[in-house]
């Protein structure tokens, strides 16, 4: 199986955390996005293990909110006693909802408005992220007028290729996020910042992309970064107190993906930046990266009831099922692949080429193509498309007036909804 979470039981069906996916379909009803809060828990603990046996204390995980936003998400992250990484005033309302402690936040956005500066500085959010001159002046001038020193890293571009996709490659110099280093903006940008009142300067940020598998990109991103911050330190006298590195360990969505070992990965980034801080005379800084589907991709499940199967003789045959790119826009928009399985004949041998298609009223309503299910599949049979905890539901749609799905929580052998499904009425609730 893709993910130790799923396996089969007597009956043939799918078993997501050791529950029916069946008898849970029965229960929430379908679509129905699944999310395995044990899962959730080991992943944070993961990252904070590996984090304390490579760097002791100096280092915290970041869950990014943005893989999966919603309040009881948060709690699960308070609990864990995670930091967060937000990047809207949305995330922040949920975040402080669910009685996050704000200090441990990170603030991203490439564009803060004015009303998010404020908003975020009242919430008591505890690092900007500052994209770039705009924001950090506007920040210094708002901080200022209120008294206030709110603490910032600067977000800088290393110039990395991690070799993801594009949409979501991030660290090279002509990115839209961050300023770049080998421009000379990002020296501009620091030299600036410390002649500013209300913003504190505690560290830089970078993040050079997400589903990375390239087993040296963090070694490459410390091997600019941190001679950036020694040269800060030589020309003028700052010392960082933070180095964040943003997100990005990719996590297997089909058997040909391979895994990546990050608590290995991150005890080899240590070596490589201690030894790196040694030759450069500087104190290894407190060090962050900010993983988001990592912690939660592989502790989502969606199910889906089947409507129509449609055989076109000589050509292809399709598979609809009750959602579609509404819950889960990922191969529309980038190509994503997937794995599916049947819910309920999952031992029946999958030889059925298919492509599995929403009910959205357009053709590129694609969930995935080319997969294989049992010939048996039929109206009333639920498929199950695995590694759906990260950005699914958050990117999920109304478009065609679709309902959301809920999610419902796994956790201890039991399940229940951290959020309801879309009820129609909540589609017009905005309507006027
Ligand atoms: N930190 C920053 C500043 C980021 O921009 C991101 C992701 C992360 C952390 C988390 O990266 P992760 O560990 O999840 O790879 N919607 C796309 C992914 C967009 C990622 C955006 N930034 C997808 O569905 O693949």
């Amino acid at each position: 199986m893709i993910s130790k979470n799923i396996s089969v039981n007597e009956a043939g069906h799918l078993c997501f955390a050791g529950q029916d996916v069946c008898d849970l379909a029965e229960r929430f009803g379908t679509p129905l996005y699944l999310l395995d809060e044990d899962r959730i828990r080991e992943n944070c603990r993961l990252y904070k293990t590996a984090f304390a046996e490579s760097f002791g204390e100096k280092a915290a995980p970041a869950y990014a909110s943005k893989a999966a936003s919603f309040v009881h998400m948060y709690r699960v992250m308070r609990e864990e006693e995670m930091c967060i990484d937000v990047v809207s005033s949305g995330e922040i309302f949920t975040a402080v909802k669910a009685g996050f402690p704000m200090e441990r936040a990170f603030f991203h956005s490439n564009n803060k408005t004015d009303a998010d500066i404020l908003y975020a500085m009242d919430a008591g959010v505890g690092y900007f992220v500052v994209d770039g001159e705009d924001e950090l002046v506007r920040l210094s001038e708002l901080a200022s007028a209120r008294g206030a020193v709110q603490k910032i890293l600067l977000r800088v571009t290393p110039g990395i290729d991690p070799h993801t996709y594009e949409a979501v490659n991030t660290g090279m110099v002509d990115s839209k996020f961050g300023v770049a280093i080998e421009t000379g903006q990002a020296r501009e940008l620091v030299k600036l910042t410390l002649t500013l009142d209300g913003v504190s300067l505690e560290g830089v940020h970078c993040h050079v992309g997400s589903q990375v598998f390239d087993e040296d990109v963090y070694q490459r991103t410390a091997d600019i970064m941190l001679p950036f911050l020694a040269q800060m330190r030589d020309e003028f006298g700052f010392t960082a107190k933070i180095l964040n590195f943003g997100g990005g360990y990719g996590v297997p969505y089909v058997q040909s993906d391979g895994t990546v070992d990050i608590r290995a990965r991150i005890g080899e980034v240590a070596a490589h930046m201690k030894a790196l801080c040694e030759s450069l005379s500087m104190e290894l800084p407190f060090f962050v990266m900010e993983p988001g589907r990592s912690i939660v991709a592989d502790a989502g499940l969606t199910v889906y009831r089947v409507g129509a199967v449609k055989r076109i003789p000589g050509y292809k045959n399709y598979v609809s099922v009750d959602g579609g790119m509404t819950d889960n826009p990922r191969y529309a928009l980038y190509g994503s692949k997937y794995t599916v399985l049947h819910g309920d004949k999952a031992n029946e041998p999958a030889d059925f080429l298919c492509d599995l298609v929403g009910r959205c009223c357009e053709s590129g309503d694609i969930i995935q193509p080319k997969i294989c299910l049992p010939a048996s599949t039929a109206r009333g049979d639920l498929v199950c498309v695995c590694t759906t905890g990260a950005y699914n539901y958050s990117m999920a749609s109304n478009y065609n007036r679709i309902p959301r799905p809920p999610v419902v929580m796994l956790r201890d052998g039991g399940a229940f909804e951290a959020v309801r499904r879309e009820t129609f009425a909540d589609l017009t609730a905005l309507d006027l």
